[in-house]
Order: structure tokens, then sequence, then C-alpha cells
């Protein structure tokens, strides 16, 4: 049992434009997240992990970093990530910082030198070509929409995997190299514990720059097939870590989209670049290999079942996983697995939301939940695309109709995929702005704030808030701790339709059978149980109706239990 700080945590994700405004202006600020450290530690939390805050055009919200040392105005100053990262200490909470090193902002100073002087030092900073016969180096697409080139006037492109106001960094260069690993050593030197690293197998690409055979009618094909996870990406990963956190006792858990199971031991393995990655393949069950959002991908909850079953022990051969169902690039995840219910709220929302913290709780790996998931805040319906903020939404909207979806259906899609719906303002109370502003917000708060926020969830016990509560304690403090985070995962009963359900065991340790209806419907399951007991409900029930070896399962129930022999 290799026993480590952050495997035993539990991680909030905070989105800070969305989390608190404590001035009035109507976006969430630093200040607004030290307001709320005492609600965090409340809810059992012991790692904060901070979406970026830094100097930013704010053209992707802050995933564009125009200067790494500095905080964005709209957010406060530095003083405050100062005063953040004492009150965080003082409460024994640790941060985690975003760290956005495949691209940087194109305000950044590196890039304007680069743009403005063909010779300037910072111009192998970025990846700049040049034009031939007017034509692009490639016929690489962008993951926010057309070419990954962006054309100068001096008769040269430069490459932006993400949208042109992101230009790509040039890892190929050992100074650039330097100067992001300083980057990571001045946070680290403040006071962070660790750090979630975006985008990351994006920063080798294969030096060929070559064209591919189209993958969609657009004539381009998706960019990450030659610069996702390419060979030679983990001497650049090695290095870094050498350099920086691997020096210290940090947490690292890096979004690395394209990386096959069998290549998981080079990432997460005992000496691998970091501590956990997340895995996306079955979060994304409803967008396409090239990330297209429409038309939609089908799929149910077996082929789900499958999916997530398959990570969890691909993990577990040679690691650590990092376990979420929500994030700001996800939509809010009741909607996203039981259907997008807009205007009004049912009366199954608790039991589904329960349902689904109690599947992805219990697995193996450290548990990440992003802000508003543990009051079950949903998916905001918006009236036209004009209404949408978020790049990606814009563009997916546009390429819809362009395969022919009609401005309905795009909508349709935007309404089920938008990373707008985890972006709308926390929902803290019932009051004017839910209790996130004293003004009108950025993005709208959700109509549903009356009856979805914060402070009536904790007043209620019966809540999805005080299930999350639950679940953590378990985790953290029940006699079932040691099992739950260090035990193995092994899949039960997986020839029942619609039932997610497996085990957790260790040595000594009462082994925890966790069993989930899907359903709406009632469901039986055959099953050998002794010695039991219910550790967790989400029917709030000390009893189960368990006869004749069969357990019975109401509709969209989750059941924990503990025995000492399965
Ligand atoms: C990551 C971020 C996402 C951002 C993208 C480009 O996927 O999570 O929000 O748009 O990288 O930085
Ligand atoms: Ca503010």
């Amino acid at each position: 049992m290799d026993l480590k700080w952050w495997k035993e945590a539990i991680v909030y994700q905070i989105y800070p434009k969305s989390f608190c405004d404590s001035n009035g202006d109507g976006i969430g600020d630093i200040k607004g997240i030290t307001a709320k450290l005492d609600y965090i530690k409340a809810l059992g939390i012991d790692v904060i992990w901070l979406s970026p805050f830094f100097k930013s055009p704010m053209k992707d919200d802050g995933y564009d970093i125009s200067d790494y040392y500095e905080i964005e105005d709209m957010f406060g100053s530095t003083v405050d990530i100062d005063e953040l990262l004492a009150e965080a200490s003082k409460r024994e909470i640790k941060i985690l910082m975003d760290l956005v090193f495949n691209h940087s902002s194109s305000e950044h100073t590196w890039f304007k030198s680069a743009i403005g002087d063909p010779n300037s030092p910072f111009r192998d900073y970025y990846i700049f070509k040049d034009l031939v016969d007017g034509k692009y180096p490639n016929n690489w697409r962008s993951v926010f929409g057309g070419s990954v080139w962006e054309p100068l006037e001096d008769g040269s492109c430069y490459m932006h995997t993400f949208d042109k106001s992101q230009p790509d960094l040039n890892w190929e260069n050992p100074q650039l190299r330097e100067e992001l690993y300083k980057v990571v050593n001045y946070w680290i030197q403040k006071g962070v514990s660790g750090f979630r690293i975006d985008a990351i197998t994006f920063i080798k690409k294969n030096q060929i720059f070559m064209s591919l055979p189209p993958d969609a009618d657009d004539g381009l094909a998706n960019v990450g097939k030659l610069t996702m996870n390419q060979e030679g990406i983990h001497l650049f990963l090695q290095e870094m870590k050498e350099k920086t956190y691997g020096k210290h006792d940090l947490m690292t858990v890096a979004e690395a989209p394209g990386v096959p199971y069998n290549e998981l031991l080079e990432y997460i393995g005992e000496n691998g670049d970091f501590s956990m990655i997340f895995d996306f393949s079955y979060c994304d069950m409803d967008v396409d290999d090239n990330g297209f959002w429409y038309p939609k991908g089908n799929w149910n909850f077996d082929e789900f079942r499958s999916m997530m079953f398959k990570s969890q022990r691909s993990v577990q051969k040679v690691g650590w996983g990092a376990l979420f169902l929500e994030s700001h690039d996800q939509p809010r995840c009741i909607d996203k697995f039981f259907g997008v219910k807009l205007g009004k709220e049912d009366d199954e929302s608790f039991r589904k939301g329960s349902l689904l913290a109690t599947m992805y709780f219990l697995l193996r790996g450290t548990p990440f939940i992003y802000q508003g998931q543990e009051i079950g805040m949903r998916n905001l319906k918006f009236n036209s695309i004009q209404e949408y903020k978020d790049i990606a939404t814009k563009y997916q909207y546009m390429r819809a109709l362009s395969m022919g979806a009609t401005e309905v259906e795009a909508l349709h899609m935007a309404e089920q995929r938008s990373r707008d719906h985890s972006r709308t303002p926390m929902q803290w109370d019932d009051s004017a702005y839910a209790g996130f502003s004293q003004s009108a917000s950025w993005l709208p708060v959700h109509v549903n704030y009356k009856d979805i926020n914060i402070h009536a969830q904790i007043a209620e016990t019966a809540s999805l808030y005080h299930y999350y509560k639950q679940l953590i304690n378990l985790r953290k403090s029940s006699p079932y701790k040691k099992v739950l985070i260090y035990g193995g995962f092994e899949p039960i009963l997986e020839d029942y339709s619609q039932v997610i359900a497996y085990k957790r065991f260790l040595n000594g340790e009462p082994t925890i059978v966790v069993v989930i209806n899907m359903a709406e419907e009632s469901n039986s399951v055959e099953i050998l149980l002794e010695d039991m007991n219910i550790i967790c409900s989400n029917y709030h029930s000390d009893y189960i109706d368990y006869r004749d070896n069969r357990l019975w399962l109401k509709p969209y129930e989750a059941i924990v239990l503990a025995l000492k022999t399965l």
C-alpha cells in the first residue's frame, strides 16, 4: 500500500469567474473564494483546484494566459492570492493551480515580440511556418474550429491547437521550457500544493507537420492525430517534473486526452510524470473522436459501465486515477446522464444526483467535485446562440449548421453540451442573483436558484449536499476509510442491464459493495450477502429488500453495503 496524501484527498474545483463575487461587479473573484473557505471546509474538502486566475484577455475564460505571474484585474491582486493561500492553509486546505502550458495568450509579451519581429528571440517560443504558394503547411483542424494556422501579413503563419488567440508554445525550445519551469517554481515557493495541468498531451508536435487524410467534409484532419501523446513527450514531462514539482511532495493531475491504456505506465506509473490523469473516455461518451458535439453520440448505461470499468481496471494495474463527473468543460451531470428536462425541476433530481454521486465517488481514485455539483446544479436553457459566451459552443453551433442541422437542432445540441452550463454563477441562496453577486452576473443565474441553492440544502437534511457530505465522511473518517481509499476495485453483476455494481476490497478490511439501479423501474439482482451493514442509501433507509439471495432495487436506488465476506 503506497500511502500518499493526495490519494486520501477530496478535491473541489472552483471556477473563479462564477464562484463568488466580493465587489459587486458581477464577476467572481479571489476575495470571494476566500470568503467561502469555511463553506468548503465544512463540506469536508482537503484540496481546491482553482481554474486560471492569471492575466488574460479571457477569450477562453482564463485558459489564455498573458502573464503567468500576475493576477487578472477582475479577479483581484497578488495580495488577494497570498491572502487566499494563507487563509486556506489555516484551515488545512491545500490549493492546486492550473498550469496552461500548451499555449499562451496572443497577448503575452513573448508572442507580441515574436509576431512583431521575425528576428525576435521569442520567435522560436512559438511555432511559425512560411506559407507555401499562399497555402498553410498542413490541413490540421484546431479544437475550436478551422485551420490550426493563422496567417500573418509577412507571409508566415503560426500554429494554434485551440483558438487563434491561443498560440502554441514551442516546447522544442530549451529556453522556453526553462521559462515555464520558472513559473512552476515561483508558484511552488508561493505555497501551492500542486497543479492541474492543462491540455498537456498536446505539447509535443510531430515535427514533420504533414497533412493527413481529411476526417470530415471540411477537408481538415483532427490536430490531435499528430500532436497528442507523440513520441518523445515523456522527455519533456520528465524534465519538467525533475526541475519543478518532482523535488517536492506535491499533487499533479494532468488533463491528458489521447493516452491509450497500454501507455499509462509512463504517465502515472511509479516513476510516471504525474500523480494521476483525467481519463475522459467515459465522461465524453456522447462526443465523437474528433470532439464534435453534433450529431450526438448514442450511448447507453451498459456501454457507459463497461467504459468506466475498463478505465478503473486499466488504471489500477499501473497507478492512480482522478474521479470526476463534472468540470468547467462538461455540462451538468444530471442532465448529461438522464437527458435535459429544461425549465422544470423534476422530483427525481435528488435521486439521480445522489445515484451518480454514489456511482463515481466510491471508485478507486481521488474524487473531484465541481462547484455546484454538490447541490445538483443544472444546465440552463439559453434562448439563442447569442446568449452563450463559451467559445467552444459558438464553434460547435456553426459546425452543426454546416453539417445540415437546423437552428433548432443546433441549439438543442448546445443545450446539452455547452460549457456555459457549468459556468453559470454558484447558487448560494435565494436572494437576488442567488447570493453570488450584488448585481447582474456575467452569465445569468439559473432560473432554478430559489429551489436549488446552498443555503436551502444545508438546512434540509435529506438534500444532495448532505448526501455528498455523507460520502465524503465515509471516505475520510469512517471505519471503511482504508478500504475505500486503498482497496482494490472489481466489477460485479455485470450481466445485469441498467445496474452498475462493484466491490472494493482490502485484506483484513470489510468488503464494500456498491449497487446502483440506473433505471426508472425496479430491478433485482442475484447476489450472496452475509453479515452486511447498510452504510449508505439514497432512499435514506436502513432496510434493504433482500430475499432468497436476491436484492430488490427501487427506481434509481443506490445502496452501499459493508460485509465481512462476499
Ligand atoms: C482545457 C481546458 C479548457 C480550455 C482548453 C484550452 O481543455 O480545460 O477549458 O478551453 O484546455 O486551454
Ligand atoms: Ca468581482
